[in-house]
């Protein structure tokens, strides 16, 4: 199974677009759209998006594909697995679609294309993440009743702007602030599927941040695939850490977060960021994905097993307690038991608070897709229940040392269980704690740390 120790980054789930806070237009059109989620946050929040464009047209979301008009699947394509999800969902419509449009947006979209016409003949929209700036005007025809409409154009400037975003999170809330990749990691899809990297101006994103804390939200978290190789495209010309430090100094932002970071564009600017402003997170998500220099470079990733140990050693110098997450691959082509020893022993030296790792799964279109030494499927399992067995003794080690700590928690759920709350603190560790107020959701708390499992924390609230 490719799987993860912990939830903080992607979720590999998929999810139905949530309507609790779902901006209700003035409609009485009848038109109803659904719209499921697969993939990363950056889905995530393109979704959000996509439900603000749809709402904006006087379309009413809905919770069941059954009840809707218009169904829509907004993919993934980076694991073989997350790709198949969608073509056996669409599989569904196979007998009968009752007069639904139904779309794929997303990685898969821009994968495969037209090929989905084929695959799915009873599918009316194909739209990859580079073309929704223009689904307004693809809605358009899909209503004249066009059932051929693709927005697969990937080499754009355009990024997504939208006047309304429906979002699923009360106080936590995503800003995409570059798209696309232009780095060549000979595993990964997302350069032909999300198109070249296109950085927002500063100004644009300020702005978006201060209607977001105007609006209610205390916490922003910053997305892009490459996220520190932000440039800003306006005279301004902000520093990813200026802009950072923007955003946690927008009256009303109590906590700024920001993933995912590339080691090779991750510069001591953004530490010393971390440690003058409280309100940026102190969490970096800095995937490795080997921890052999061998494999890094078959992987075209850009640095040495070196390389990104001095950057760790540069986090680990930090004022605060900075925390690192990672995402690891095992059984790349080639990957000996040496290259593979040498992740296990990165994993000691780099003592991740949380990591995602995944079986490597060869994607089309990338230079390692047909790569001698694939290691079979098998072996994949072995290395990667290793690896989250050693890393799952890390990370117990680690949640022990807190034990005794008071750390402050943005509380962001409730159990069935009477007095039970969890939260998440600024180095995004989850914290289950009891108390017994109510009515603690969106705020801040702190809380007394009593035991630790390799997941979470669990304390009480300190009143
Ligand atoms: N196979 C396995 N894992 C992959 N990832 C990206 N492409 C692949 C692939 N082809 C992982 C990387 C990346 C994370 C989002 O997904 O670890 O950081
Ligand atoms: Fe994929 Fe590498 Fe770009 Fe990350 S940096 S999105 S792994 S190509």
């Amino acid at each position: 199974m490719n799987s993860r120790l912990d939830v903080p980054l992607e979720s590999l789930t998929s999810r139905p677009s949530a309507q609790a806070h779902a901006f209700v237009p003035d409609n009485n059109s009848g038109r109803t759209f659904y719209l499921e989620t697969f993939g990363c946050q950056m889905n995530d929040h393109d979704s959000e998006k996509v439900a603000g464009v749809l709402l904006q047209r006087g379309y009413r979301q809905v919770e069941t594909p059954d009840a809707a008009g218009l169904v829509l699947y907004n993919t993934c394509s980076i694991r073989e697995k997350a790709a198949h999800k969608v073509f056996s969902r669409l599989g569904l419509y196979r007998e009968a679609n009752e007069g639904k449009i139904i779309g794929v947006l997303g990685c898969v979209a821009q994968q495969e294309g037209e090929v989905i016409f084929e695959r799915a003949p009873w599918v009316s929209l194909v739209c990859g993440s580079a073309s929704y700036w223009q689904l307004p005007e693809m809605l358009v025809r899909l209503e004249a009743g066009e059932r051929r409409v693709t927005g697969l154009d990937k080499d754009t400037d355009e990024t997504f702007e939208t006047e309304m975003t429906r979002r699923d999170h009360p106080f936590r809330a995503y800003i995409t602030i570059i798209e696309g990749c232009d780095k060549a990691c000979t595993y990964c899809v997302v350069p032909f599927t999300r198109g070249p990297e296109r950085s927002r101006t500063s100004a644009t994103v300020l702005e978006e941040a201060r209607r977001l804390a105007d609006a209610g939200y205390t916490e922003i978290q910053l997305l892009g695939q490459t996220v520190n190789s932000y440039r800003d495209p306006s005279p301004r010309r902000m520093s990813f850490s200026e802009l950072l430090t923007a955003v946690a100094e927008t009256p009303g932002i109590r906590r700024v977060r920001f993933t995912t970071s590339h080691p090779s564009d991750f510069g001591a600017d953004i530490v010393q960021a971390i440690d003058a402003h409280p309100g940026i997170c102190e969490h970096v998500h800095l995937p490795v994905q080997s921890g052999s220099t061998r494999v890094l470079q078959a992987m075209k990733r850009t640095y040495t097993r070196e390389e990104y140990l001095e950057r760790i050693a540069m986090i680990r110098g930090a004022r605060r307690p900075i925390s690192i997450t990672s995402d690891i691959i095992v059984g790349f082509p080639g990957e000996t038991e040496g290259d593979f020893a040498d992740t296990l022993s990165l994993l000691d030296a780099a003592q991740y608070d949380s990591i995602f790792s995944f079986k490597y799964s060869p994607r089309p279109n990338t230079a390692a897709q047909h790569m001698a030494g694939a290691i079979p499927e098998e072996e994949q399992g072995r290395r990667l229940a290793i690896v989250q067995e050693r890393q799952r003794q890390i990370q117990t080690t680690r949640n022990e040392l807190l034990i005794g700590q008071t750390l402050e928690v943005l509380v962001d759920s409730q159990s069935r269980r009477e007095g039970q709350w969890a939260g998440r603190t600024s180095s995004n560790r989850m914290v289950n704690f009891s108390s017994p107020s109510s009515g603690l959701l969106g705020q801040y708390h702190q809380v007394a740390v009593t035991g630790a499992g390799p997941n979470s924390v669990l304390g009480n609230h300190v009143l």
